[in-house]
């Protein structure tokens, strides 16, 4: 079957201090949605993209816009019900150094028996410590631990159940897979680069500003 790709890009981006929603602020001469965009529509594999935005925004060339939510999984609920295909593919607006490769890697390993969902990750480089009120209550073990990213690629069936439960509790979850693990889904990590950066703030901008105009994108 054909994959759908969402590109949630419906955020308002308030730290990165933009004038306009984070997904349209300039990135090396172009909106930054248009970097995700371009490796989507280079992957052969991609029959559809459906694209969650800030109202007053149209749908980039090519693409299928609906309006996002009040928050970011509302957002992907919204563009999964415009979308046809299986599995889906999600991906941050905000990640704009997605890559074909990066792509077919989590399309594959979503395809393997028993997986519903394929997650972008890179092992963590930081010790991690947990700390309440200030004070350290334990260091974890860093050889098991990873940073996820996008693209989240999901069964559809494993991502519409997901996304069915009620408003609150997806309001709560920071990416799609953490509500397929609760419902004891098997979630598959998909090493992936560092250089898979978010957006967040104007360094990370300037961050992949670098990378963007150092790469033969
Ligand atoms: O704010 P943050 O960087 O975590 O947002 C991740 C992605 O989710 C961004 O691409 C943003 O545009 C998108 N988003 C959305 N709808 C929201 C909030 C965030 O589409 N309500």
């Amino acid at each position: 079957m054909t994959a759908s790709a969402l590109i949630v890009a419906a955020g308002r981006g308030e730290r990165l201090g933009s004038d306009r929603p984070k997904a349209f602020a300039v990135l090396a001469g172009r909106p930054m949605l248009e970097w995700a965009l371009d490796a989507l529509r280079d992957s052969p594999q991609i029959g559809e993209i459906v694209v969650a935005l800030p109202e007053g925004y149209d749908a980039p060339d090519g693409c299928i816009g609906v309006r996002g939510g009040a928050e970011r999984s509302h957002s992907v609920r919204a563009a999964l019900a415009a979308s046809t295909g299986d599995p889906i593919l999600v991906q941050d607006a905000a990640r704009p150094m997605l890559t074909p490769e990066i792509v077919a890697s989590c399309l594959a390993a979503v395809a393997q028996d028993g997986v519903d969902a394929a997650i972008a990750a890179a092992p963590v480089t930081d010790t991690i410590k947990e700390a309440a009120g200030g004070d350290v209550v334990r260091t974890l073990d860093r050889s098991v631990l990873w940073a996820v990213q996008t693209p989240q690629v999901f069964r559809r069936a494993a991502l519409e159940a997901a996304l069915s439960q009620p408003d609150e509790v997806l309001a709560a979850a920071t990416d799609d897979a953490s509500l397929v693990e609760a419902a004891g889904g098997t979630v598959r990590v998909v090493p992936t680069p560092a250089s898979n950066l978010k957006v967040t703030t104007p360094h990370d901008l300037e961050i992949a500003e670098l990378l963007l105009r150092s790469s033969t994108r």
